[in-house]
């Protein structure tokens, strides 16, 4: 069993690894105190459980792996923040049962893809990607022809989720008509119209944009039929993830010119490191705009990533809030009132558990002012805020409960 008791001072330790952006810092110890250490690059299991003894909050990225042995042998460890987007690199079973949530930093870098898609539709309409093919051979495309400005032109939108609304808002900007497609109902920003089916949107659709998720049903959702659907010398872009395109099906329809052009960001297969050459039929074509998946990658995203997971850190460690945790029951208690002290206990989902940590509330004599309580699988966390002096002894009560993986206590002061 692990405890943890902590407020009045007592000073929370941090590691960030993987040179994790620098906003962490300030935004880590905006609600107490935090003493931050660094580590240079990704350590490896071993390294890494060495250096967590007596550290309650880790930061890593994406290079970073947490299997179950790290968890099993880092009993002070409270919460793991990936400041990152993908958390694949973590065991968040063994998180869960280890009683840690994990963060992460989901759509920090949703205003840097849906610039760039931007950006991508106002050079497919002017004809640049070629035109930037034939200016490094020395020719001198200067014409005229087949170049167009967005404004006016109609952008179909398939997924109006974060990245799709916000693309939305600055086509809309530029004078542009969008339309969207979504599975769920979406309110439409501006005067974005939603379309019934994709069907409809590929019809319209000067310039049709993919911002879906990777799921079975958006896999190979544009093939030939999709492309075939598409206005002669329509424009593809596709910044979200590798496998929404067939991509020999995309090559015929540029090769035949049905499609006029495309920019694609991400690939079926991609190369794992700078050192392994990138590999695409799609090479063949000037008229392709081809980018290394940079979508969500900038300095203000890194920024904004490191603001967002620390954020999520201290306010798990100074108000016991999981919201947004990736593995764990959702609680956002808010912040403690003055005079209070609130109890947090993560515990084995089992029934009858609340009612054994009230007796040891009432047990104890005091009195609750606030009590939240979600469970998830096979973990439940319960929140009480707590009015009347803590007796002697009292975590080691909580502790007793029968379930109780991990409890700890904060004070309002
Ligand atoms: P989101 O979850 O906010 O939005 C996705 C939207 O797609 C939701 O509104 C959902 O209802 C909708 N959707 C799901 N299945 C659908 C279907 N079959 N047909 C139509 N709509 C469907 O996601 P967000 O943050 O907007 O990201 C969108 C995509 O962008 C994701 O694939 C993400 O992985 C990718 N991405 C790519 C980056 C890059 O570097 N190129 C960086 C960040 C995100």
């Amino acid at each position: 069993m692990r405890t943890n008791h902590h407020g009045n001072g007592a000073v929370i330790r941090a590691l960030l690894a993987e040179n994790i952006h620098p906003d962490a810092e300030a935004a880590l110890t905006r609600f107490g105190p935090v003493m931050i250490e660094r580590l240079d690059g990704a350590p490896d299991a071993a390294a890494l459980t060495a250096r967590l003894d007596g550290v309650q909050l880790l930061g890593i990225r994406s290079r970073t792996r947490l299997p179950k042995d790290v968890f099993a042998n880092a009993p002070d460890l409270l919460a793991v923040g990936c400041f990152c987007i993908g958390v694949n690199q973590v065991d968040l079973a063994a998180a869960q049962a280890a009683g840690v949530p994990v963060f992460n930093a989901p759509f920090a870098n949703t205003r840097s893809v849906a610039e760039l898609t931007l950006a991508a539709a106002v050079m497919l309409m002017r004809g640049i990607p070629r035109k930037l093919a034939a200016i490094r051979r020395g020719e001198w495309l200067k014409s005229a022809a087949g170049s167009h400005e967005v404004r006016g032109k109609k952008l179909g939108i398939v997924g109006y989720g974060n990245i799709g609304s916000q693309l939305s808002v600055l086509a809309s900007g530029h004078g542009m008509h969008v339309y969207y497609y979504d599975i769920e109902t979406k309110l439409a920003h501006g005067n974005a119209r939603a379309m019934a089916s994709l069907d409809e949107l590929l019809a319209l659709a000067d310039i049709l944009t993919l911002h879906v998720p990777s799921t079975p049903q958006t896999r190979n959702m544009i093939r030939a039929a999709q492309l075939a659907r598409m206005k002669p010398g329509a424009f593809l872009i596709n910044h979200a993830r590798g496998d929404l395109v067939d991509i020999p099906a995309l090559t015929a329809a540029l090769e035949s010119g049905h499609i006029g052009g495309a920019a694609i960001d991400v690939f079926p297969t991609e190369p794992a490191s700078k050192d392994e050459r990138f590999e695409s039929p799609l090479l063949a074509f000037d008229n392709v705009l081809l980018t290394p998946h940079i979508g969500g990658s900038t300095e203000e995203a890194q920024a904004a990533i490191g603001e967002d997971a620390a954020v999520k850190l201290a306010r798990y460690v100074f108000e016991g809030s999981t919201g947004k945790a990736v593995n764990f029951p959702q609680l956002e208690p808010g912040p403690l009132a003055p005079g209070r002290a609130r109890l947090l206990s993560i515990h084995v989902n089992a029934p009858g558990y609340l009612s054994h940590l009230n007796e040891a509330i009432s047990g104890a004599g005091l009195n609750v002012a606030a009590q939240h309580l979600q469970t998830q699988g096979q973990t439940g966390y319960a929140a009480a805020d707590l009015e009347g002096g803590l007796p002697d002894g009292f975590l080691a009560r909580v502790q007793a409960v029968p379930g109780t993986l991990r409890a700890r206590l904060l004070n309002g002061g």
